[in-house]
């Protein structure tokens, strides 16, 4: 059984005095929960001092982003040997902001997955749909498609490194978290898909939940079977609300 994994996101937030503080406080306050894996994806210019403050605990590090190039003329742009170098263990790939703000094509996504795993870095993919997807009756079929994409001419083993993480776009950073029905059907929908592409048993890879969740809803998405963790934004920059979320789902194992 894989334990629960809760992923703070800080996005673009903290300084590195700011940073090393917040993961300082995590780090304490997971040693009481040995049963969650609990991950923190600082900003780039956080990474070493992150890395540094989490190197004696079991608290891992992730990276918000990556370029697919191993070097080169890519002005801005982070390889996974940098991150590596790191002790970064996970990395977010297409996170909505980056699709939506910054142009990530689902090839490109793609790309990323297949860069990050190369190095043996492990992907936490994320995909989900606008509102005007899932007024639409779309939800299923954007998600399919991401997936789609950003799995072609993967392995089966490949794709078993894969962590999945469900983000509605209108979940984030909103106050309106999906519900744990709509949680549910979607990530028993990509498990199907799963299973169909690759032939994965339904337990072979974790599916995260993202979108609005915070102290107060995190009991009630531990308590699905369907969620097997969450990805946290807005929740995780504090440490006592984090803290409790990483506490909804200590009770629980994958
Ligand atoms: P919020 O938790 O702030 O809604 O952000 C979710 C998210 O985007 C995590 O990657």
């Amino acid at each position: 059984m894989k334990p629960a994994l809760v992923v703070g996101n800080w996005k673009m937030h903290g300084t590195r005095s700011e940073a090393v503080k917040l993961a300082t406080g995590v780090l304490e306050a997971s040693r009481r929960n040995l049963s969650v894996e609990v991950v923190l994806a600082p900003p780039f210019t956080a990474l070493a001092a992150v890395s540094a403050a989490l190197r004696c605990g079991a608290v891992r590090l992730a990276a918000q982003n990556l370029h697919w190039e191993t070097e080169g003329a890519f002005t801005g742009e982070i390889s996974v040997s940098m991150l590596r170098d790191l002790d970064c263990r996970y990395v977010i790939v297409g996170h909505s902001e980056r699709r939506r703000l910054f142009g990530e094509s689902d090839a490109i996504v793609a790309k990323k997955v297949g860069a990050a795993l190369s190095a043996g870095l492990r992907p936490i993919l994320c995909v989900g749909e606008t509102l005007g997807e899932r007024r639409r009756g779309r939800t299923n079929g954007v998600i399919a498609r991401q997936l789609r994409v950003a799995l072609k001419g993967l392995s089966k083993s490949a794709i078993e490194k894969l962590t999945f993480a469900y983000e509605p776009v209108w979940a984030i950073g909103t106050g309106k978290n999906a519900t744990p029905e709509q949680i549910a059907a979607v990530h028993r929908f990509v498990r199907e898909l799963l299973r169909r592409r690759a032939g994965l048993s339904a337990r072979a890879c974790r599916i995260l939940y993202g979108g609005s969740v915070r102290p107060d809803n995190a009991a009630e998405l531990a308590a699905q079977p369907e969620v097997d963790g969450v990805l946290v934004g807005g929740a995780s920059l504090k440490v006592g609300a984090f803290a409790s979320i990483v506490r909804s789902f200590g009770a629980t194992a994958v």
